[in-house]
């Protein structure tokens, strides 16, 4: 394969339709291997794994409101789990070993089991030894359709993420390298987007779901040859839509965009380098009844307003290189403690309305992610700001968030670069 493929210079890559299941069905995924082409045709194919033969998995659509039945069975030869990324389910079905379930052996099964209560778009990834099974394939889509979709010609989706691969395609199983955990983390020398459709007209109002499935690296995202705005972050709609400039998505999070084409559509990651092509939708014809009107925001969440806080805790992120912590593997910690001990971070009543401290006392930007709940950013202004369930802190910054635990149960709170969470960037709040 030719050099310029990979990172650092750009590259056109080919074009992966993600397959899709349809509404309402019991859904069945089965985790297994599967060789897919990563890089460009023509290039060596690569071992990784999967759900249903594929990588990434098939995405899921289900409705708001009904209850959705998931059989996960494990084809692997170790044990896994799947964790639905944002949805505010019951505990027991959120998909973390040791915390809410045993783990999924070899050839057994577990149907997870939910009512997803919000419109929009999530994921759903391995929860176990996640910083490998994740890098080597373990996501897909889940998209909560909506109720009243948005006016809108094409719903498509933009799944990315990156590999650190060989250029025979043998992709690197250095997941667990002292180096990268201590720095960024495992991080691809390759990265694309996998989209659900590839072709639409001039003209045509599209709405694009972004989803960075990718274990460490943050993805700063252009996209040329559409205009619109950005309606909706990690699944929850924005008051107002946005401009799309400077989107920057860490991993785990997503934007949905509301977009008018233009001409052919191409998603690059901006580097250093400068664009690096994740993606291209080509156009073929035009379209005869291109919309005028202005593009609408999304139906508003319905979550509970927060009330004054009756607690204020300070979460800090310490260690990794340069941080000057060590201690065995546990690199990363959160106030001087890592990985899951028995005392949570905190303890709620059920409902009640906690103030978080996300202070960044490392020399690495750190993707926070708290499971079964979205919390509200504070805007620059000191108001609420968006609704989120994975906020971007950068060295040396903090963000302070508010949230109202409203979810019984037991729920990580944890860096979603899988590296560092691995290195010991995690802990959990429990909510009585
Ligand atoms: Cu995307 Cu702990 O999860
Ligand atoms: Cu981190």
């Amino acid at each position: 394969m030719n050099r310029r493929h990979f990172l650092a210079t750009a590259s056109a890559a080919a074009l992966l339709p993600l397959p899709s299941l349809a509404a309402r069905d019991t859904h069945r995924l089965k985790a297994e291997a599967v060789t897919q082409q990563i890089l460009p045709d023509g290039d060596g194919a690569t071992s990784m794994l999967g759900f249903n033969g594929s990588m990434p998995g098939p995405e899921l659509r289900v409705r708001r409101g009904e209850r959705v039945n998931i059989a996960v069975e494990n084809g692997l030869d170790e044990g896994t789990a799947v964790h639905w990324h944002g949805i505010r389910l019951e505990n027991q079905m959120d998909g973390v070993p040791m915390l809410t379930q045993e783990l999924i052996e070899p050839t057994e099964a577990k149907t997870y089991s939910f009512i997803p209560p919000d419109e929009g778009t999530y994921w759903y990834h391995s929860h176990h030894i996640s910083h490998e099974q994740v890098a080597r394939g373990m996501m897909g889509p889940l998209i909560v359709e909506d109720e009243t979709p948005p006016d809108v010609d094409h719903d498509i989706t933009v799944l990315m993420s990156d590999w650190q691969m060989q250029e025979d395609g043998t992709l690197s199983d250095e997941f667990t390298d002292m180096h990268n955990v201590a720095h960024g983390g495992y991080m691809g020398n390759f990265a694309r987007a996998f989209l659900s459709q590839d072709q639409v007209k001039t003209g045509d109002r599209v709405r694009l779901r972004l989803i960075n499935a990718a274990t460490n690296r943050i993805f700063p995202v252009a996209i040329s040859g559409a205009v619109g705005s950005l309606v909706a972050l990690d699944g929850m709609a924005l008051v107002e839509p946005r401009s799309m400039e400077d989107l920057v998505l860490a991993p785990a999070q997503r934007a949905d965009l509301i977009v008018d084409i233009t001409g052919p559509v191409g998603f690059d990651m901006m580097t250093r380098q400068g664009l690096y092509r994740l993606a291209d939708l080509a156009v073929s014809g035009a379209n005869a009844d291109r919309q005028a009107e202005p593009i609408m925001a999304l139906s508003p969440p319905n979550l509970p307003t927060p009330a004054d806080p009756t607690q204020h805790l300070t979460l800090t992120m310490m260690g990794g290189a340069m941080g000057g912590r060590h201690d065995g593997d546990n690199i990363w910690a959160f106030n001087n403690v890592s990985d899951l001990q028995d005392d949570p971070f905190g303890s709620f009543q059920n409902g009640e309305t906690v103030r978080i401290t996300f202070a960044n006392d490392t020399a690495f930007p750190h993707g926070i992610h708290l499971h079964g709940h979205h919390f509200y950013e504070f805007d620059e202004n000191g108001d609420l700001g968006d609704l989120r369930d994975t906020t971007l802190v950068n060295a040396g910054e903090s963000r302070d968030v508010i949230c109202v635990f409203d979810n019984p149960g037991r729920w990580l709170l944890h860096c979603h670069m899988l590296s560092h969470a691995v290195g010991g960037m995690r802990t959990w709040v429990q909510v009585a």
